[in-house]
């Protein structure tokens, strides 16, 4: 494992515009330099690189981050090949330390499975290739099936002839281990005999391009033996985190940003043949919630080619408003009846089919309302549970405006007034958020979980308390003081104050008592996971944040780094605070901190006050004196503190 003390030296050396302009032509523009963007398609430039910051920021898609994520997401390079390239580039020798040799035995177990897999994937294309048999059988099969050379080789498909163990002996005689065989599923659980027999074969690769599995199909048409037959789940190959294609499919879909989902491993192969390569599969199974963060990473538009019956369809869709949640833009294509993409693609030729595509293409909720509305026939019950149905679906939009826009045409679709689909809407929502408060309530610790876990990129996971920052519906209750709080954390956490500690220690150990009580879950959980690093004697700096696990962690940092000139509004007219801004923010940070601190401990105190005005009001109804004297204790006590801020500050603070 690279050392904390070389990843600092690179990080240090790294200046973004000397990395990107290795891939992407910029030229200067004020103090930036700007490009066409890499990660869409685009006339004209709108990819910003900013080397006072030494981030990229495209202002089309929304693609951001330092120079590792840029390598990561251009190069598809994990985090230490990005690393290692940047040390490669500035001369930079990598020092290293010991990995724990649990953490030694699970990456060589990995790697030895990557190994025999390789090697396995060899045997079958020389099976298929260089065998005579092969070539007769499993190549002609190929080719009647309409496959070219190329994208034989592309797929990594090949060729298992139907006999008892020829992968065993031949890994013997190459000295590679069975045990690793029986592990990867290539073999009979004792060793005896090949799993996969008289079957062509496709090699299934993870995002990098390593075969983590295979799948063998029958050249047969018997309907008593199963199509395909997959390699189990091991350490390299979770079926829920991967999609067939994917690695083939990356650059395509962000080129056009947008994916193309197909049920079939022949339907990616014979769409990417035909020139259509933003294409993969969830390989007949319903989509889970890891192959929706796949996609999501790469774009947020995905098409949905269905080929089955009805009855299939409204099953599939079931599982889609996961996708809603995730903020995606889903459209769903019917293919004409008897056709799967394969065949179609074939019969038709690729201008056709996406124009067929393009025309058939319809929105998810609008496509899921006209299916079910035809089951209803007027019967009411069904239709009120179909209400339900849809009304659940666009509680899960994040986007306000998406989903009054949905509101609007679902209402005219099912015949019922919009405002009680509003409402019904609404509560939904207030009930999911509630949930989400009494979750965070019963578990404030949970940021800890992983007290020492670097931040790995390479195991998104997922947390339901940390959902994206929905900014444009949630900038209510004190989002402006809360998220001025975590920019001082991301831009200045690791700078030292006057006082000798630094900048988090200062804010984190005076807000102490309200970590719980952030209005925004994912500025509360940001605070808290730094809270608990500054206890472990470790200080967050701005690359803590930018290579957060959660990506939500790390567009918020990007965010902020860019947005470090605004000011929140209304400070000076609500507050009167004296703002010496005469100095740039990044010179100003001592002042900044503590004026941020000041202000959202103003918020959270205020907010106390008015609750214990109405206990107040309420003991007083009841007549419950000693309630009464101790809410007014309590009342008294609040209001001296933020006197005292006040004085100290030298704020106004207005008297609630
Ligand atoms: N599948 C599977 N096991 C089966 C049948 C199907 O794993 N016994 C998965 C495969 O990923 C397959 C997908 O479900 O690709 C869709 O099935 P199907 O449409 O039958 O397969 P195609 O890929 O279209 O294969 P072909 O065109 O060769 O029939
Ligand atoms: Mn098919």
């Amino acid at each position: 494992m690279i050392t904390a003390k070389t990843v600092r030296e690179i990080l240090d050396a790294v200046r973004i515009e000397e990395v990107i302009e290795d891939f992407v032509s910029l030229r200067r523009r004020g103090v930036n330099l700007i490009g066409l963007c890499p990660f869409h398609h685009e006339k004209t430039p709108s990819f910003n690189v900013n080397p006072t910051r030494n981030i990229f920021k495209c202002f089309g898609c929304g693609k951001a981050g330092d120079a590792v994520t840029f390598l990561r997401e251009h190069e598809q390079f994990t985090y230490p090949e990005a690393l290692r390239w940047l040390a490669k580039k500035y001369n930079i020798e990598i020092e290293e330390v010991e990995l724990t040799p649990e953490q030694r035995a699970a990456d060589q177990m990995a790697e030895s499975l990557y190994i025999v897999n390789d090697f396995a994937l060899k045997h079958f294309q020389e099976q298929l290739f260089d065998t005579d048999e092969g070539k007769s059988v499993a190549l002609q099969y190929f080719r009647q099936r309409g496959l070219r050379e190329e994208t034989i080789r592309t797929f990594g498909l090949g060729y298992a002839p139907d006999l008892r163990d020829l992968l065993l002996q031949r890994a013997r005689a190459t000295g590679h281990s069975v045990e690793l065989l029986k592990k990867t599923g290539l073999s009979s659980a004792d060793g005896s005999r090949d799993f996969f027999r008289g079957r062509v074969m496709f090699a299934i690769h993870n995002l990098s391009g390593k075969v983590a599995a295979f799948a063998g199909r029958t050249m047969s048409n018997d309907k008593t033996v199963p199509k395909y037959i997959n390699s189990p789940e091991t350490e390299i190959y979770v079926k829920n985190k991967t999609l067939y294609g994917a690695y083939q499919a990356k650059k395509a879909i962000r080129q056009q940003d947008e994916c193309i989902l197909v049920e079939g491993y022949m339907d990616v192969i014979s769409l990417y043949q035909a020139g259509i390569e933003n294409v993969v599969a969830s390989s007949g199974t319903s989509l889970t919630e890891g192959q929706l963060n796949l996609i999501r990473r790469n774009t947020n538009n995905l098409k949905i080619l269905y080929d089955g019956d009805p009855a299939g369809i409204k099953a599939a869709l079931r599982g889609l408003d996961l996708a809603l949640e995730q903020d995606l833009n889903v459209r769903i294509v019917l293919l004409p009846e008897g056709e799967d993409p394969d065949s179609y693609v074939q019969k038709v030729g690729s201008e056709a089919f996406l124009e067929y595509v393009a025309r058939e293409a319809k929105d998810f909720i609008l496509f899921k309302t006209r299916l079910l509305l035809e089951d209803t026939k007027g019967d009411p019950i069904k239709k009120s549970s179909l209400v339900k149905d849809i009304v659940a679906s666009i509680a899960r939009i994040p986007d306000p405006i998406k989903r009054s826009v949905y509101q609007k045409e679902c209402a005219s679709l099912l015949d019922v007034a919009e405002p009680a689909l509003v409402e019904e809407t609404n509560k939904l929502i207030t009930q999911s958020l509630k949930k989400q408060e009494e979750r965070k309530a019963r578990a404030p610790e949970a940021a800890s979980d992983s007290p020492d876990a670097q931040p790995n990129p390479e195991v998104p996971v997922e947390d339901p308390a940390f959902v994206r920052p929905r900014e444009k519906n949630m900038a209510r209750g004190d989002e402006y003081q809360e998220r001025d709080i975590i920019r001082l954390l991301v831009q200045f956490g690791s700078q030292t104050l006057p006082e000798g500690i630094s900048v988090a220690e200062y804010i984190l150990a005076d807000i102490e008592d309200s970590l719980g009580n952030f209005d925004n879950p994912l500025y509360g959980k940001i605070a808290t996971e730094c809270h608990d690093l500054l206890f472990q004697g470790r200080t967050p700096d701005v690359e803590f944040f930018l290579q957060h696990d959660n990506p939500a962690v790390r567009e918020l940092a990007v965010d902020l780094m860019s947005s470090a000139w605004e000011l929140s509004p209304n400070w000076e007219e609500r507050y009167n605070y004296p703002l010496q801004n005469q100095k740039p923010p990044e010179e100003n940070f001592d002042l900044d901190a503590r004026k941020a601190v000041d202000l959202f401990k103003i918020r959270k105190i205020e907010k106390m006050i008015q609750v214990m005005k109405t206990r107040i009001q309420a003991a007083e109804k009841e007549q419950d004196d000693e309630l009464w004297t101790r809410y007014m204790k309590i009342l008294m006590k609040l209001n001296e503190t933020l006197a005292e801020i006040g004085r100290k500050s030298g704020m106004v603070v207005r008297p609630k």
